[in-house]
């Protein structure tokens, strides 16, 4: 939700890094995108549109042909203020004295700008943003880190911001809340929302923890936590990210080449360390209640969580999103166990939950991919679900991952991790076979059939009750075709009026006890006209269109969850929808 990055350092084509690094965040936010950069002589000179900045080949030539060792740039999702040029960040004070990119929102920005608006400062955009860039030169009379200071102190809200001078020659920046990470390289220094902005440089990095700031100069570099007003010392650590794994290679799109991903990412999730399943199962059995919570994706997979430790381990898990979580916050207790499923880690609403049961003293499992994530940073245990970087919107390779993380611990809580294991390893062979140009062709002739259709819905039962759910966020974000997802047996209670003639309905029925049922929900479906789309491991008279999957037992969800991912991908790609930039979306949700 809003990419930030910033250079200062030798190279005096700083506004061209900063260009080819925030490309690299784009998936944060792409309404529009900006870059200033420091000239030598002091002037900052700020360049900013809407649009994808991935369609921008060279920056206006004020920013390129006098030197400057200094620039910043940001890529946003917008919250305050529409998508504009104006609204496109960075903001600046007058004169372009104070330039700011932010991450986040200012929430008592109204205020504040009414205060300064009575001193005298005049405002052209429509953002929470711009008031930061104006409390700061409200301020310049302390000197720039002292400003900058002052007005992180009156601003509330979760946010990374970012500021450079006119006066001098440094970066200032600033987190709560939301991500920023310091790549450190030979004399030079990056700051950024994600390390691959910057991983092309360096895989030296050191973390910005809520409530600390740190002053990037020629001289070096300096952190101080804000609370105290003291410098702290900040430990490097050496990422080993690969810079091929995040790119795009033979695949047209993120989306695709994350799917077909599966293959592998499957097998790396089982291989998990089994002392650290086997801990975190422990602590379920003896926790005085088991919350999880995730959102999106991440919470449909909390979802059937609760189902497959209801299965396998006869245990009783509480689930719930994220921005849900406070309601239930009164239940938690010191000996409570909260197990919070991300992909980023950096997602704010289960970053709350997490801080407010951490309060009560509740111990913190997280189930993420990205390891160096705020969330995993602040949990007392650690799962790594190894999926490697997902760039797509719509999560794909870490919800697969996810759901192998969650029988794997329902089989250990019943003390048959072994049998859980010996299920996910045939399941990761069986995928395999299935990811192929054979299975993605045949399912794209279902997808040229309903292309064009208004409204689509998917039933499920059980465990596949939630995948219906997810399914329906994934053709809702890629393709926006209108999807709702229902547990079967719901339909008759009210969403059955909405099927009319060809109505494509996708049945995912699993090889088991809920297969009668879910027959009948569908049969009652195609009574209505309803055309019925099957994903199963066995073909059934009331399908139209039969998706075979493999018969995977409880490892259903995994399996049923794919052909519905390369359906939505199909649909968005024949629609002419970019599917790894869907509109509206941001790939990490870091605003409440
Ligand atoms: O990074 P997270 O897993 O915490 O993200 C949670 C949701 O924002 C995310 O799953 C979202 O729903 C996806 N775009 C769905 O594909």
């Amino acid at each position: 939700m809003c990419g930030i990055f910033a250079y200062l350092g030798p190279k005096s084509n700083s506004a061209q890094i900063v260009l080819e690094g925030l490309k690299k965040l784009e998936y944060r936010g792409y309404d529009s995108w900006g870059i200033a950069c420091r000239r030598d002589s002091g002037e900052i000179v700020i360049e900013k549109h809407t649009g994808k900045i991935s369609d921008v080949s060279s920056l206006k030539k004020e920013l390129t042909e006098e030197p400057a060792h200094i620039a910043i740039g940001h890529s946003r999702w917008a919250t305050h203020g529409g998508v504009t040029d104006m609204n496109a960040h960075p903001h600046a004070s007058e004169e372009k004295e104070i330039v700011i990119a932010h991450n986040g929102i200012l929430e008592n920005y109204e205020s504040l700008k009414k205060d300064l608006i009575e001193k005298g400062h005049k405002f052209v955009s429509e953002t929470d943003t711009e008031v930061f860039a104006h409390l700061i030169q409200e301020n310049i009379g302390e000197g720039f880190e002292q400003a900058f200071k002052i007005a992180l102190s009156k601003g509330a809200g979760r946010y990374a911001l970012i500021a450079i001078s006119k006066n001098e020659e440094k970066i200032l920046a600033a987190r709560r809340g939301s991500p920023l990470i310091v790549g450190t390289g030979s004399d030079e220094y990056f700051i950024a929302s994600d390390i691959p902005a910057f991983l092309k440089y360096t895989k030296k990095v050191m973390y910005l923890d809520d409530d600390q700031m740190v002053s990037l100069a020629k001289d070096g570099i300096t952190f101080t936590d804000l609370k105290t007003d003291k410098k702290i010392e900040k430990r490097t650590i050496i990422i080993d990210w690969d810079e091929k794994s995040a790119e795009k290679g033979e695949f047209k799109h993120f989306m695709l080449k994350e799917i077909m991903e599966q293959k592998m990412t499957l097998t790396r999730a089982i291989n998990q360390d089994e002392e650290k399943i086997l801990e975190v199962a422990q602590a379920i059995k003896t926790a005085y209640g088991t919350y999880i919570v995730g959102c999106g994706t991440a919470g449909k997979v909390g979802m059937v969580g609760t189902y497959l430790f209801s299965h396998i381990a006869q245990k009783h898990i509480n689930f719930m999103f994220g921005s849900e979580f406070s309601s239930f916050l009164p239940f938690m207790k010191d000996k409570s166990l909260m197990i919070a499923i991300s992909q980023s880690g950096e997602t704010a609403d289960t970053l709350e939950a997490i801080e407010e049961a951490k309060k009560k003293g509740v111990k913190i499992v997280s189930i993420v991919n990205v390891e160096t994530s705020t969330m995993a940073r602040i949990s007392d245990i650690v799962i790594p679900i190894k999926a490697g970087p997902e760039k797509a919107v719509a999560s794909t390779k870490a919800t697969t991952s996810q759901l192998a993380i969650l029988t794997l611990l329902a089989y250990a809580c019943a003390g048959k991790l072994d049998e859980g294991k010996r299920l996910l390893v045939a399941t990761a062979s069986q995928i395999n076979d299935m990811l192929n140009p054979r299975y993605e062709n045949y399912i794209r002739e279902i997808a040229e059939k309903i292309q064009n259709v208004e409204s689509m819905y998917i039933i499920g039962k059980d465990l596949n009750y939630p995948i219906a759910m997810e399914s329906a966020i994934k053709l809702q974000e890629v393709s926006y075709i209108h999807a709702e997802g229902f547990a079967g047996g719901e339909l008759k209670h009210g969403p059955i009026a909405l099927i009319s003639k060809g109505t494509p309905c996708i049945a995912i029925v699993a090889n088991d006890e809920t297969k009668a049922g879910i027959i009948s929900n569908a049969t009652e479906i195609k009574a209505r006209g309803g055309y019925i789309i099957g994903v199963s491991p066995e073909n059934n008279s009331v399908f139209d269109f039969w998706i075979k999957v493999p018969d995977a037992g409880m490892a259903s969800p995994i399996v049923s969850i794919i052909p519905i991912q390369i359906l939505a991908y199909q649909l968005a790609v024949l629609r002419q929808n970019n599917p790894d930039m869907p509109r509206n979306l941001a790939k990490s949700v870091t605003v409440k």
